[in-house]
């Protein structure tokens, strides 16, 4: 039987799964790797560990399941989106550390950029907000800032791409400069609506076009890779940014229906078909995949802290040694206490968009301790995702399904999920496979491969493993959201 390698490049770790053709995960590698903050508010990754770790885990799998590359039949590329990197065209070497998706080095470039009145024309095109998260300001901040930079670009020896292009390139060995339509969604700097790169907002941030990958489908070619990385050549076929793949993994192929995974942060994505829907709720509209040069969009929330809020626990203030303590500390909590937690470390994401903005604790009392924070920190993920289906269901209206699909590590806790459920209102169902951010990348590799079946036939496959339904009373959950909301606009005010 065939296998299928998913590679998953995330923020803190890259991950390389094997899948069999009926999509079971057969052997698993994952490496962490180290963050690098050289001033507040901004974060680096190394290049060569982005690299290295890829590489290694990539073989790691592979030993691990006693198999060779002759058994693969093509890799599939999901990422950690926005990240963004530039190297020499010549030699591969990269010109600067990666600017992390998280870092906010640029938000003065934005401000400025919005005070002069180019948001509405970039949200029309790109469907995203001008904010430091996307990829387009920092590649006008690398080109500003790295020495003789500007001169290279102006010559062509540089190119631009997100972690997806970085990693063809470098398995390509130089081969292929590409990515897929749901990364170049994400930059900034790709129109959209037109699937083409918009040439007035390069301009307008000083970037050449010149720098930009060829932007396929997220099941295409895009290359084989060095036959000495594996022993052989294994096709490239599947490409999608980390969200999208999950999107794609949890089949939701339905206008309507809706996932949310919780990794660093939580990034919610609502499939809304053939239609670009605009937001009037300051979330973002997104290109879900594309097949077939065809376009499913959907409109995405973002939140930048949500498992990153137990790592604060564990790595910060040192309350839990193992993520997974929380639940029982939760648990144990005094609820009366109603301690509020608003994580915003790095800022708020959707649908506030508040750069500046950072965490804030409200209702301590002398009796509040780590189980009053460990609760808080859950509870600030089910709030903040209610916030974004609040603006979904605004957006979109009545037609959402109203059933949240989640993955991701934080939905191991049936705590956390069944406190989502009461907050939302909603049903949350989790799957039986929650690896769904690979098992996304495998099915597109598999799809263009011809050895996956098409998405209706795949979508059966999707299994329930539980489902929590909403057991709050109405009361408790709005007051207990109205005091989420009253924190949030207390925060944001500080
Ligand atoms: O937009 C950022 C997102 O793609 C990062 O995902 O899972 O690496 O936190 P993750």
């Amino acid at each position: 039987m065939s296998l299928i390698l998913a590679i998953d490049q995330g923020t803190t770790s890259s991950r390389a799964i094997l899948f069999d053709q009926a999509l079971r995960v057969v052997a698993l590698a994952q490496e962490e790797f180290p963050q690098h903050y050289p001033a507040p508010g901004w974060v680096e990754h190394d290049p060569s560990d982005l690299w290295s770790s890829v590489a290694a885990t990539a073989r790691a799998a592979i030993e691990k399941a006693g198999r060779g590359a002759a058994d693969i039949a093509a890799i599939g590329i999901t990422n950690q989106r926005e990240t963004t990197l530039i190297w020499d065209r010549a030699t591969g070497e990269p010109i600067h550390n990666a600017i992390v998706w998280q870092d906010r080095r640029t938000a003065d470039t934005c401000a400025a950029l919005k005070a002069a009145g180019h948001e509405a024309m970039i949200t029309a095109r790109t469907g995203l907000l001008l904010d430091p998260y996307f990829s387009g300001t920092k590649v006008k901040w690398l080109l500003d800032n790295v020495p003789g930079a500007r001169e290279r670009s102006a010559r062509g020896e540089l190119a631009f791409g997100t972690v997806d292009s970085f990693l063809i390139w470098k398995l390509t060995g130089g081969r292929v400069h590409a990515t897929d339509a749901t990364n170049a969604a994400r930059t900034m700097l790709f129109n959209i609506a037109t699937n083409e790169w918009d040439a007035e907002i390069c301009a307008l941030l000083d970037v050449p076009m010149s720098l930009l990958p060829d932007v396929r489908d997220c099941a295409a070619d895009f290359g084989v890779t060095r036959p000495d990385l594996f022993g052989q050549e294994i096709p490239i076929l599947g490409v999608a940014g980390d969200q999208q793949a999950a999107t794609v993994g949890q089949a939701c192929f339905q206008p309507g229906m809706m996932k949310s995974t919780y990794g660093t942060g939580c990034f919610a994505l609502l499939n809304t078909g053939a239609d670009m829907v605009p937001s009037k709720n300051r979330l973002l509209t997104t290109i879900a995949y594309r097949f077939d040069g065809r376009t499913t969009y959907a409109l995405e929330g973002s939140i930048f802290i949500a498992g990153a809020v137990v790592q604060w626990l564990r790595d910060g203030l040192k309350i839990i040694r193992e993520a997974k303590e929380t639940q029982a500390l939760a648990e144990a909590a005094d609820a009366a206490q109603g301690v509020v937690l608003v994580p915003a470390f790095t800022g708020l994401g959707a649908p506030y968009w508040r750069p500046d903005c950072r965490g804030a604790v409200y209702g301590l009392t002398r009796n509040s301790g780590p189980a009053e924070l460990a609760r808080a920190a859950l509870e600030s993920v089910g709030y903040q995702t209610r916030d974004l289906l609040e603006a979904m269901r605004s957006d979109w209206g009545a037609s959402a399904e109203g059933i949240l699909r989640v993955d991701g590590g934080m939905t191991a806790s049936d705590w956390a999920m069944q406190f989502l459920s009461d907050i939302l209102g909603a049903p949350v169902d989790r799957p039986v496979v929650t690896e769904t951010t690979a098992l996304g990348a495998a099915y597109l590799a598999g799809l263009k491969a011809g050895i996956c079946p098409p998405p209706e036939e795949f979508a059966k496959g999707w299994a329930l493993e539980r489902r929590f339904e909403p057991a709050m009373p109405e009361a408790d959950r709005g007051a207990r959201y109205a005091r989420w909301q009253r924190a949030v606009q207390a925060t944001m005010s500080v």
